[in-house]
């Protein structure tokens, strides 16, 4: 698959910038206010009760901080952080190995834990409620249960999938944030914020288009900043201005919502092959060459959010929005019982 400017997953280019620009305190952590005011206030009951945070879940699109709200809850608590992922753990014992070896309060962040294999999950459940390990030692009907204790610790689960997540596993984290799109103020902001970090020169109305076009998604904001200065000290004076920026993410083929080819795509093929729906996922993807699971976890957010996509129990519906963004006349559809179908 080509990668693409405006997907919020990690690509090579972002790991640097990733790390320079990866806020370190929640007072820089842009938006989502209401998830940072309440993990100030589990942080600080935490400390005061001297014990460790509640487990966290934390789920929502690629690029929208996951992995960086893992890190300042972290921070912010004045403990270290283990890091690993679900496709890393590859038997229970990867996991057992991993939580025996924790200091008391850290914090053990779990990217992409939909995919944790279930053997591994189980040996989790009773880690997680009573900071305890069941191992099985030996064999057949001579085999015993020991129970080892663990220190106390922190999960932070991530995931991009929620609906993955097996109901159980769901059911033992304290707190579940879902991470939504940023508003375009607040991406306005931290592109002025890293602009200033990176020594870019920028006026408010350049910093203003690149947030327009950066799909409420930190990453692909930076990543937008980055290309749109190399454009301006190569094709201007090297300052941002909106009229460099719109140069800049037209010539990326940026459209004027952030959308690019692929979302273009995945409208065009809803519209023009399927009527406007609805149609599956799996048949949209086999007709424009992606797999179901990256339009489910790239595309399709960003396409709902701006209303252009319907999620219906009988597939994909092209909103009337969508047919007006493409320069359509909007398809007639008969009214529902329940009403129309376009709203
Ligand atoms: N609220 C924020 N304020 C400032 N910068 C942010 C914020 N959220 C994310 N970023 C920036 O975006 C980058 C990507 O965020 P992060 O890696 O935390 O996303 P993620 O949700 O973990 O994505 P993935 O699903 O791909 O793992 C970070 O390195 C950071 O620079
Ligand atoms: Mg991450």
């Amino acid at each position: 698959m080509t990668e693409r400017i405006t997907s919020g997953k990690q690509q090579e280019e972002d790991v640097t910038l990733d790390t320079t620009l990866r806020p370190k305190r929640l007072d820089d952590f842009v938006g989502q206010a209401k998830i940072k005011d309440n993990v100030r206030i589990t942080v600080a009951a935490a400390q005061k009760r001297g014990e460790a945070l509640d487990h966290h879940l934390l789920y929502g699109p690629p690029g929208l901080g996951k992995t960086t709200l893992a890190h300042i809850i972290a921070h912010e608590m004045g403990v270290n952080i283990r890091l690993t992922s679900g496709p890393a753990i590859e038997r229970a014992g990867d996991l057992a190995a991993i939580l025996t070896n924790l200091q008391r309060e850290d914090v053990l962040f779990i990217d992409e834990i939909h995919r944790l294999p279930r053997a591994a999950e189980e040996i989790l459940y009773p880690a997680m409620e009573d900071f305890a390990l069941d191992i099985i030692l030996g064999k057949g009907p001579g085999a015993r249960s020991v129970r080892l204790s663990v220190p106390p610790f922190t999960l932070i689960g991530a995931t991009t999938r929620y609906a993955l997540l097996s109901p159980p596993l769901r059911d033992r984290f304290g707190a579940v944030y879902r991470l939504d799109f940023y508003q375009h103020e607040d991406i306005a902001g931290l592109v002025r914020r890293n602009a200033a970090l990176l020594d870019i020169v920028i006026e408010d109305k350049g910093a203003q288009e690149i947030a327009r076009r950066a799909r409420g998604t930190p990453r692909v904001a930076n990543r937008l900043l980055r290309r749109v200065r190399d454009y301006a000290q190569v094709m201007a004076d090297g300052v941002i201005t909106e009229k460099v920026a719109q140069e800049a993410l037209s010539r990326l083929e940026i459209d004027e919502l952030g959308l690019d080819e692929v979302d273009h795509k995945v409208l065009r093929t809803i519209i023009d092959k399927f009527d406007g729906g609805p149609v599956g996922i799996e048949t949209i993807a086999a007709s424009i060459s992606e797999e179901a699971d990256t339009i489910m976890d790239v595309y399709e957010p960003y396409l709902m959010q701006l209303g252009f996509l319907q999620r219906t129990p009988r597939g994909r519906i092209a909103t009337r929005h969508a047919y007006e963004h493409l320069g359509l006349p909007p398809k007639e559809r008969p009214e529902s019982p329940q009403g129309k179908l376009w709203e």
